[in-house]
């Protein structure tokens, strides 16, 4: 009898094994998330670790897929994908201050003094009084800040003062804080979108522009324009940013480990910044380019300029008024 009984278990055992094994695994769900620069730059690597981190964490549930370079189309295109859900993520920056005025400030001109001083703003209340409100509007959410680097220009020859880039041909993002403030510098900038710039270079439609240093190596632009200037007048911000429907709808748990990962991946970028920085200089070097620190001169009419653009986000007659503006200004000076 007992051998019987033990012959029933261990069938018993089997099959029960044989179904585990059989079983269809339960499969992933694929996030898609677009950008708009290429690989090796902090907004791709964000992504990446994003991924890795929430596959992790998840156990598999969710499988991370990142296009960047704008393999989704161009940003106002990929943007309006998530907006919609099409896609449930991307990673963009003041792009997206067309769906509300206050997300421009994320990359107020001449606003931080380091990335120290930012990283404590975009962790505290800065971050909240610039985000108050966005997802509502916009069915998206910003679900963290990081440092793509501070804007330098890059140009053929030196630039002793602003006089030096007026009459050239510069390229600048097609968001209203980039055009205004180049308008203050006394600039005519090439409004184009990131994705152009090389080409645009290559063909000789523009002289020069502004780019974090992790940009301008990513995408050579010390080709063309081998003088590198060290300006730093606004700081890059970008995030990833979430379809607010898709995020409001997932279980607790899971939305602990998406604002984890998120959160993760942005401070490694933040930990990253002054290296990435280092590394890119070097690179610009090897190239046989020059990055050169501003003139005393150029420095005061930079500080200058940028704090005159402000009034974009101050002026109640301004068409980028932000009804906070004073507060959120407050609010980055308290973290110097
Ligand atoms: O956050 C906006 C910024 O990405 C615009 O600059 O040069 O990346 O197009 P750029």
């Amino acid at each position: 009898m007992k051998r019987i009984h033990a012959l029933l278990l261990i069938c018993a055992f089997m099959f029960g094994a044989a179904c585990l094994h059989a079983a269809p695994a339960q499969s992933a769900t694929v996030i898609k998330i677009a950008g708009m620069k290429p690989e090796g730059v902090p907004e791709t690597i964000v992504m990446h670790r994003f991924g890795e981190i929430l596959e992790k964490l998840s156990n598999g549930k969710y499988k991370v897929e990142v296009y960047p370079n704008s393999t989704l189309g161009k940003e106002d295109a990929y943007i309006a994908n998530t907006r919609k859900g099409v896609i449930k993520m991307c990673a963009t920056g003041t792009q997206t201050s067309s769906l509300q005025a206050s997300m421009g400030m994320l990359e107020t001109p001449m606003l931080f003094d380091s990335y120290e001083h930012a990283h404590k703003a975009m962790n505290g209340k800065t971050f909240e009084l610039i985000h108050k409100g966005f997802p509502e509007k916009s069915g998206l959410r910003m679900i963290n800040a990081f440092p793509l680097g501070f804007r330098n220009f890059y140009t053929k020859n030196e630039v002793k003062s602003i006089n030096d880039i007026k009459g050239l041909r510069m390229r600048v993002p097609n968001i209203p804080l980039y055009t205004n403030f180049a308008k203050e510098c006394g600039i005519s900038g090439q409004p184009m979108p990131f994705a152009e710039v090389p080409a645009a270079l290559d063909q000789g439609v523009i002289d020069g522009g502004d780019s974090p240093l992790g940009d301008i190596v990513a995408d050579k632009m010390y080709e063309k324009c081998p003088v590198v200037t060290q300006t730093r007048h606004i700081l890059v911000i970008h995030g990833l940013y979430i379809n607010e429907k898709f995020y409001q709808g997932l279980p607790a748990q899971d939305r602990a480990w998406f604002d984890q990962a998120a959160k993760e991946s942005a401070e490694e970028c933040w930990a990253n910044a002054i290296a990435i920085d280092d590394k890119a200089a070097k690179e610009v070097i090897a190239h046989k380019g020059r990055v050169l620190e501003p003139t005393p001169e150029l420095k005061k009419f930079m500080k200058e300029a940028g704090e005159r653009s402000w009034t974009l986000f101050t002026d109640p007659k301004s068409k980028n008024y932000v009804p906070n503006a004073k507060e959120i200004l407050d609010s980055a000076a308290a973290y110097k």
